[in-house]
């Protein structure tokens, strides 16, 4: 019989308590009091079953500058090596606090260098769990040269091969630039945060006051900066999530990812649908109430859950095969599309290009965010990158118009100009330059300014205005959408788009590489 998460994890404890490994039992057990584990425990829980083989257990630092020669510790403050996750190899390291604070050195940066170039030679994804002081501050340059071959190796690795960053304690100064370049960053609860510079200099240089939590904790970061992707409860919580994370994807971008049988049929239609969608254009309603009621068993692994809800991203499977998610929130500033949201969703979906994840798009959009917050932050050059990301992306597209399809967002949530393979549209689909208050507004202003009555008038118009425009039929007949659907049929219908569009292929002119609008 198989072993419980908490029977396997109490069987670890009592291995490391007794062992002498990394800073030795007494750290081991400070760690253990503030609900963290070793980095040993870590990796036993993140790989299969004794499937974890350590590399370079015996590296030692060779740093002889204050005296530090005298405390060497084989490993040297990080477990490195491969395994099995979910029956497929993959390569990772895990700091270890227990030994100098899991301060990198040049000796265990090498160790992590290592595995990172099997890993892109062999074509395999890369975990990290962070914990670590930062630069071995005895090293000096050694170290920073240290964090520098691991940065290279990030951006090399970058859309080749899946790369994970779980951060499980601290991670500060410009240690932070690995995980910001990898695919995804997951903290934890309490015991994680995340800074470029910490409180103490934020004090001395601009005078505020602030704690490491509401710095870098995992709430600012997931809510607010939108720098880190999932918030754990703990380190078992948070490695079974890198696990469910990776079952999503391929080992690598020459590869699709992997199918699993699914016991939800393919042609199973859901007449609640039918009702989900409200007919008022501006009453509310929770698009991943449509997403879940779609999806293979309802489950949908959503991706920076906290950050930009107005805009919904996240993985799910159909029929069995892995799809990225994209969908506007009307429950959250009427779906309108921000700053943030852009840009949420374009790393999104260059994610899902990058590694051959079909992209499902919901939209129901009234338009990008007016104000001079948005305008003044640069609102046109963050909502291009969402646009230049579905225009790049030649994995199989397919998008849903469930209500608004207003002005230029029309064309950015994956219409058919930008190349997207599959249009549908709900009857309840507005596809307009604007709405019809807005667009009437401008187009009769001289005659409502001569009317004698402008109310009945102005309602006249919008009436009509709707009734020309703000319906899916225009948009029909000109073949910018292939079919209006009943919402109950979404499921059958994606998937039998998403089968024809199996053996896609479609490519980008010959180039360096494009000039996204960072
Ligand atoms: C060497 C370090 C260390 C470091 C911690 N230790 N950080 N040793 N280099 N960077 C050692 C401590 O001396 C201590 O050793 C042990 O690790 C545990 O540290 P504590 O301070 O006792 O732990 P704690 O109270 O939990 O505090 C954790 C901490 C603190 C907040 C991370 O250690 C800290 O502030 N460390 C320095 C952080 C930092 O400024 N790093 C440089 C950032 S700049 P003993 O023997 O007593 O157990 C940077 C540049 C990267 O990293 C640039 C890349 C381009």
């Amino acid at each position: 019989m198989s072993k419980t998460l908490d029977e396997k994890l109490e069987e670890l404890r009592q291995r490391q308590d007794r062992s002498e490994e990394g800073g030795g039992p007494e750290r081991r057990a400070r760690e253990h009091s503030e609900g963290k584990l070793s980095a040993r425990e870590r990796l036993d829980l993140l790989f299969d079953e004794a499937s974890f083989n350590e590399i370079d257990k015996l590296v030692e630092h060779d740093c002889h500058n204050f005296g530090i020669e005298r405390q060497r510790v084989p490993g040297d403050g990080v477990v490195t090596g491969y395994g099995q996750i979910n029956g497929r190899l993959t390569y990772a390291f895990a700091q270890d606090f227990t030994v100098f604070g899991g301060s990198l050195s040049r000796a265990n940066a090498a160790k992590i260098c290592k595995i990172m170039d099997l890993a892109l030679k062999v074509g395999a994804p890369i975990v990290g769990l962070n914990d670590s002081g930062g630069a071995r501050i005895q090293e000096g340059v050694a170290s920073l040269a240290g964090y520098a071959d691991i940065f290279l190796r990030n951006t090399m690795a970058s859309g080749v091969v899946p790369q994970i960053s779980a951060i499980l304690g601290p991670c500060a100064g410009g240690a932070v630039y690995s995980p910001a370049i990898t695919d995804f960053i997951l903290m934890t609860e309490r015991t994680s945060y995340m800074f470029v510079t910490g409180p103490d200099v934020i004090k001395t240089v601009m005078h505020e006051d602030v704690s490491k939590e509401q710095l870098g904790g995992p709430r600012t970061h997931n809510a607010v900066s939108g720098v880190a992707h999932f918030i754990a409860q703990d380190d078992p919580d948070c490695v079974t999530l890198v696990r469910e994370l990776l079952s999503f994807m391929p080992q690598n971008n020459r590869e699709d990812p992997p199918r699993i049988e699914s016991a939800d049929p393919a042609d199973r239609s859901d007449p609640e649908l039918d009702h989900l969608v409200p007919a008022e254009s501006d009453r509310p309603y929770d698009i991943k109430e449509v997403i879940r009621r779609v999806v293979d068993g309802g489950y949908f692994l959503e991706v920076h859950e906290h950050f930009a809800q107005n805009l919904v991203v996240g993985f799910a499977r159909l029929a069995g095969a892995s799809v990225g998610i994209v969908a506007n929130q009307p429950a959250v500033l009427a779906g309108c599309l921000d700053i943030n949201a852009s840009v949420k969703g374009a790393r999104f979906v260059r994610f899902c290009d990058a590694f051959n994840i079909p992209l499902i798009t919901f939209e129901d959009v009234p338009g990008f965010l007016p104000g001079t917050q948005q305008e003044f932050g640069g609102i046109i050059r963050h909502g291009a990158k969402l646009l230049f990301a579905f225009a790049e992306a030649t994995v199989p597209k397919i998008t849903v118009i469930t209500r608004k399809a207003y002005g230029g967002a029309y064309c950015v949530m994956s219409s058919k100009h930008i190349r997207t393979d599959v249009n549908y549209a709900y009857a309840t689909a507005e596809i307009a330059v604007m709405g019809p208050e807005g667009a009437v507004n401008i187009v009769y202003r001289r005659e409502f300014e001569k009317a004698e009555d402008p109310e009945r008038l102005r309602r006249e118009k919008v009436d009509e205005f709707r009734e020309r425009f703000a319906n899916p039929y225009v948009a029909a007949e000109l073949g910018y959408i292939d079919e209006v659907i009943r919402p109950r049929h979404t499921r059958p219908k994606l998937i039998s788009a998403l089968q024809m569009l199996a053996h896609k292929v479609d490519s980008n002119p010959a180039k360096k590489h494009g000039n996204i609008p960072l």
